[in-house]
């Protein structure tokens, strides 16, 4: 995978994604990182990418051209038209299957505004997908872009370890994560769950699932529409809803 990132600042985009699993996997060459400044692309003699709204309004707009340029270096550089990701809170709010889709592509340039936009029309002519990573406003698309490079990463073969996708798996079943421990056994009075001291590994495993559903159940119970569960588990679940409105009044 190569993301190719058009920024006013492509030393956040460095600087934030040059360490801990997506820096290891830059260094393996299992991922690329090419973070282009559009400013490099400005035809003005002093270097400028903005200009006044047409119309009137606060703020400045980003031109047209230099992202065009920008735009069109990488295009002559990797030989076809890949996908264009402009960060928006304008756009499609971001998830866990966008992230699966995006993974299967062998380039992606993500377009980071700032200021009041860019110029509408250099957007019709490259941008396939507008993209959000929630309803509130950024200064910039420099951090959505990075959201979404490292959520993307993940899902690119050889990024994480057989443990790291192992422990990820159990997300996958639309349930969330079970609660960890380690060593102390006991700390400020509190003790480990006997079960995970127990080495009996089904037993261990049955009650992380409990655990998983209880979480859910409590803190998202909108995902377990689409858990994936055995029979038991349902049964589990079920008996855990009827204690819950039990306790309500
Ligand atoms: N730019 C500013 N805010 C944003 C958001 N919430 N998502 C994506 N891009 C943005």
């Amino acid at each position: 995978m190569h993301y190719h990132v058009l920024t006013l600042f492509p030393e956040m985009i460095t600087g934030g994604l040059g360490t801990s699993i997506i820096g290891r996997a830059m260094e393996q060459g299992i991922i690329e990182l090419t973070a282009t400044n559009i400013r490099d692309y400005s035809t003005n003699k002093h270097m400028k990418v903005d200009d006044y709204p047409y119309g009137g309004g606060a703020g400045m707009v980003m031109q047209a051209e230099p992202v065009y340029g920008a735009y069109c270096d990488v295009v002559k550089k990797i030989g076809y038209k890949p996908r264009v990701i402009y960060l928006t809170p304008q756009g499609k709010v971001f998830n866990q299957s966008m992230v699966e889709e995006l993974a299967k592509e062998k380039d992606l340039v993500f377009l980071c505004g700032h200021y009041e936009g860019i110029d509408e029309r250099v957007l019709e002519e490259i941008v396939t997908d507008y993209v959000s990573i929630g309803d509130y406003v950024l200064t910039g698309g420099e951090l959505p872009s990075m959201v979404m490079i490292d959520a993307i990463s993940r899902f690119v073969p050889g990024v994480l370890s057989n443990e790291e996708s192992a422990q990820f798996e159990s997300f996958q079943d639309n349930l969330l994560e079970y609660p960890q421990y380690s060593r102390p056994a006991e700390w400020m009075g509190k003790r480990v769950p006997e079960v995970l001291l127990s080495g009996h590994h089904a037993n261990i495993e049955k009650w992380r699932r409990e655990q998983s559903i209880q979480r859910t159940l409590e803190r998202r119970p909108e995902l377990l529409e689409n858990a994936v569960l055995s029979k038991k588990e349902k049964n589990y679940l079920e008996k855990l809803k009827k204690e819950k409105y039990s306790h309500e009044c």
